[in-house]
């Protein structure tokens, strides 16, 4: 037992944890949620996955799956360990820790959206237990979890349970934990039991209960002193990202403009042994946290009288990258003696990066649909999405274009480099070929614009 800590009501969960029989609840079976949960059954935990969508619960109660990475083997596997999928909130009162890792998006005013976060909290309470263990893992601003999740939880529990702080005791007390998911999702150089897991507890005994039942599956937990630090540990890591993506982002315009390959120039400054990490440049920020996350801090921050100006000039350089790469399609047709106005353009891949099924803030969508406001017939391809239809952001309602009839448009595209697609048979086969992601690295040929 650590140092400091009084044997309390927290200690039945630990011997719970231990003997792999605690109940763990995994609230919002996406992308983070969904393999967390197969995490916790292939270490026999009984697993209980809670979704609002009751399409995701019947795929998952039948043995399916819905993300392309996770097999429905997978599912069956984890199904005879006894994991199941349920929609009936009921069930929390069963649980002996839960995990909440549901959306966390940017409003129309880009403002952060708590809703889902706050929803789950008011779905939770009134089946809140003493004893329990709630983890919240969703990429929020520091201080959700004490200021937001914690008061509703404790206003909405029936028996007037509070949340563990520093010197409570009692018979009343459930236990709250931040712990940030740092997934990335299709890199498959580190495990994700390699990941160290960051854990704040709004108590001492909490964060011991989280390290402990965390340390089943992750090879290293770091404690942090309390939910805010871990919650600013997410948004640091990426920021970080954001800010280098955005500065590389800039460095390529300008030797776009100076004549010199930005690719190249990074190969070389990545021999350097310390000081440097390499970022790539692109046609844009995709996915569920680079471009959303570090505006959760911007928001927060103006509440303390303070401009985040590294994070908004980020924004501002990454935001316009798509704008760009619509600009570069411009010129390369213009070369050509086209216009965009009436050109056959195909984009190929509409996923955020590479060799994943995943479109949400995908740079590929606002491409497209630049593309065709200013007057291009734009088909796509990409193995990942026979079909797009509409989302929080886009209605394109368009179909998989097929890649055999390649020179029948004027330009092709590449904005997302899957690791699939042949480039040097796409660079023979069509007219014009406009790169965004250096995909065409090592072939030599006139109709390859690298933008
Ligand atoms: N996807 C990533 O790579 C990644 C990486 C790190 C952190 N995160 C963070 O993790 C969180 C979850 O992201 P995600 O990618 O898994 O999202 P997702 O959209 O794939 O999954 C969220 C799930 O939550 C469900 N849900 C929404 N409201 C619910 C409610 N009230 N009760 C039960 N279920 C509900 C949705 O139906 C959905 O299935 C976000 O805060 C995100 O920023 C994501």
């Amino acid at each position: 037992m650590s140092q400091g800590l009084s044997v309390g009501q927290h200690e039945p969960l630990k011997i719970k944890i231990q003997s792999r029989t605690a109940k763990v609840g995994v609230i919002g079976m996406g992308y983070v949620g969904l393999p967390l949960a197969l995490l916790f059954s292939e270490q026999t935990f009984p697993v209980t996955g809670f979704d609002i969508d009751k399409k995701k619960v019947d795929v998952l109660e039948s043995g399916g799956s819905y993300i392309y990475r996770i097999a429905p083997t997978e599912i069956q596997a984890a199904r005879s360990h006894g994991f199941t999928a349920t929609s009936d909130y009921a069930k929390i009162a069963g649980m002996d820790a839960v995990i909440i890792c549901v959306p966390t998006p940017l409003s129309e005013y880009h403002e952060p959206d708590l809703s889902y976060i706050t929803d789950t909290a008011q779905s939770i309470a009134p089946h809140l237990r003493a004893g329990q263990l709630i983890i919240l893992e969703s990429t929020t601003y520091p201080g959700t979890t004490e200021e937001v999740l914690v008061p509703i939880l404790e206003r909405g529990n029936q028996h007037g349970l509070r949340a563990a702080r520093p010197g409570m005791q009692g018979e009343d007390l459930f236990y709250v934990v931040f712990s940030p998911e740092r997934e990335d999702p299709g890199n498959d150089t580190v495990a994700r039991r390699d990941i160290p897991k960051v854990i704040g507890g709004l108590d001492p005994r909490a964060s011991e209960l989280g390290s402990q039942l965390y340390g089943s599956i992750f090879n290293r937990t770091v404690p942090v002193s309390t939910p805010a630090a871990a919650e600013m540990t997410k948004l640091l890591e990426n920021i970080y990202r954001c800010v280098n993506i955005a500065l590389v982002n800039e460095l390529k315009l300008l030797c776009l403009r100076m004549g010199i390959d930005i690719w190249e120039v990074i190969e070389a400054a990545k021999s350097k042994p310390f000081g440097f990490q390499a970022f790539y440049p692109g046609p844009g920020l995709g996915g569920h946290c680079i471009p959303i996350d570090p505006f959760y801090l911007s928001w927060k921050a103006k509440q303390f009288d303070f401009h985040t100006r590294f994070i908004e000039l980020a924004g501002e350089v990454n935001t316009n990258m798509p704008y760009m790469s619509v600009e570069a399609v411009a010129a390369a047709l213009n070369r050509e003696k086209k216009a965009l106005n009436g050109a056959q353009v195909l984009v190929l891949g509409l996923s955020y990066k590479r060799d994943i099924d995943d479109l949400r803030e995908s740079p590929s969508l606002t491409i497209i649909e630049l593309l065709q406001k200013r007057g291009a017939i734009v088909s796509y391809n990409d193995p990942y999405f026979p079909q797009v239809g509409h989302g929080r952001k886009y209605d394109l309602n368009m179909a998989c274009a097929p890649l055999d009839k390649l020179d029948e448009y004027d330009c092709v595209v590449i904005v997302t480099d899957h690791s699939d697609y042949d480039y040097p048979r796409i660079v023979r086969e069509s007219k014009l070929v406009v790169d965004t992601r250096n995909a065409t690295k090592g072939i030599d040929s006139p109709k390859i614009v690298r933008c």
